[in-house]
């Protein structure tokens, strides 16, 4: 396909790629709310390869396809030949002429980078051993629609607490890229790492956001947004619950954290959360709480994506892509009776 673009990594597109796919994934939200379903995936297959479990990732998509007009395969885990006797190569190029688009949720990254070196259709990285970016554009939609009054996106500080894990890095990455203050508060030894930090670094650079990894309690304060994960280890062996608790329990988010954050302060898990470890239910179920929200989003997200991967890129030009932004604006808007 000519002008392919993958979605690997959030890195790989411009401030103003990742803005625009944050607007259509919310004015496709908009439209579906309305009740009107823009069939813009119509006769499209979507290949879904899963090496690891999920709910919002998997629903999330299959979900967007259906609503879109297009049609999602599920190929989980032992379902495929990828891994067995057939290359990731290989199952990239055979992939590209049965279905018009992939996503791959994998255990290593490299897996989904091969995938995409060798396919014709556009790839989407559902999670790897280093990024979550289909979650940092459903994260984004959130943070976008929950702004505290009277600030503007650049303006906010977005603090991840506890382990370094693939979404506290993808969110050091669009936070970043985005121009806004990013902070990530945990323990030594289980912080972002130099390479996170160069990319954080070069993207503040061009963007004038700021970044900060850090153990004092002290750089919590003033967040808009405090968001958490998991600190069992998804990719490494499972941390036993003494030994994580030991090491993560002061990074628990709970009422007396969320009180260092601004008036107003929201909370943010891009879940599962393990209640009563990285999250108390007291803040997960509070008003502050944007987790169910955030969960909600996903789909948004995935909508946004599939369009914009399918669609917008098959332009091309700079030029191109705002002719077939203005056109799909005109045919949501005409339905939305704007
Ligand atoms: N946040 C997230 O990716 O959830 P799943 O693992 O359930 O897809």
């Amino acid at each position: 396909m000519k002008n392919l673009k993958h979605f690997i990594d959030t890195n790989d597109f411009s401030r103003q790629e990742l803005l625009d796919m944050i607007e259509l994934s919310l004015k496709l939200k908009k439209c579906v709310n309305a009740g009107y379903y823009p069939p813009l995936m119509e006769h499209k297959n979507l290949g879904m390869i899963f090496q690891q479990s999920s709910t919002r990732t998997r629903v999330s998509f299959e979900t967007a396809m259906e609503q879109l007009g297009g049609h999602a395969q599920y190929l989980g885990p032992g379902m495929i030949q990828l891994g067995g006797h057939e290359t990731i190569g290989d199952t990239g190029k055979v992939l590209s002429r049965l279905v018009d688009i992939v996503m791959a949720r994998v255990i290593e990254h490299k897996t989904v980078v091969e995938l995409a070196k060798n396919a014709d259709i556009p790839v989407i990285n559902a999670m790897s051993d280093y990024n979550h970016p289909t979650q940092e554009i459903g994260d984004m939609c959130t943070i976008v629609e929950n702004l505290p009054r009277s600030k503007r996106l650049e303006e906010c500080k977005v603090v991840f607490v506890g382990d370094g894990t693939q979404v506290c890095a993808s969110l050091g990455f669009i936070t970043t890229k985005l121009g806004m203050r990013f902070v990530h508060y945990g323990p030594k030894g289980h912080q972002l790492n130099e390479e996170h930090k160069e990319i954080m670094e070069r993207n503040c650079r061009e963007s004038g956001g700021t970044w900060q990894v850090s153990d004092d309690r002290d750089s919590v304060r003033g967040a808009d947004f405090i968001y958490t994960d998991v600190w069992y280890g998804l990719y490494e062996n499972e941390m036993p619950k003494g030994e994580r608790i030991q090491v993560f329990g002061d990074y628990q988010v709970n009422r007396e954290l969320m009180q260092l954050g601004n008036l107003g302060c929201k909370f943010m898990h891009c879940l599962p959360a393990t209640r009563g470890e990285d999250v108390t239910d007291e803040v997960a179920d509070s008003d502050s709480s944007l987790c169910w929200e955030e969960a909600g989003n996903r789909l948004t997200a995935m909508r946004g994506l599939l369009v914009y991967l399918t669609r917008y890129q098959k332009k091309g030009s700079e030029l191109g892509r705002a002719a077939l932004k203005e056109e799909l604006d005109d045919f949501m808007n005409s339905r939305l009776g704007e």
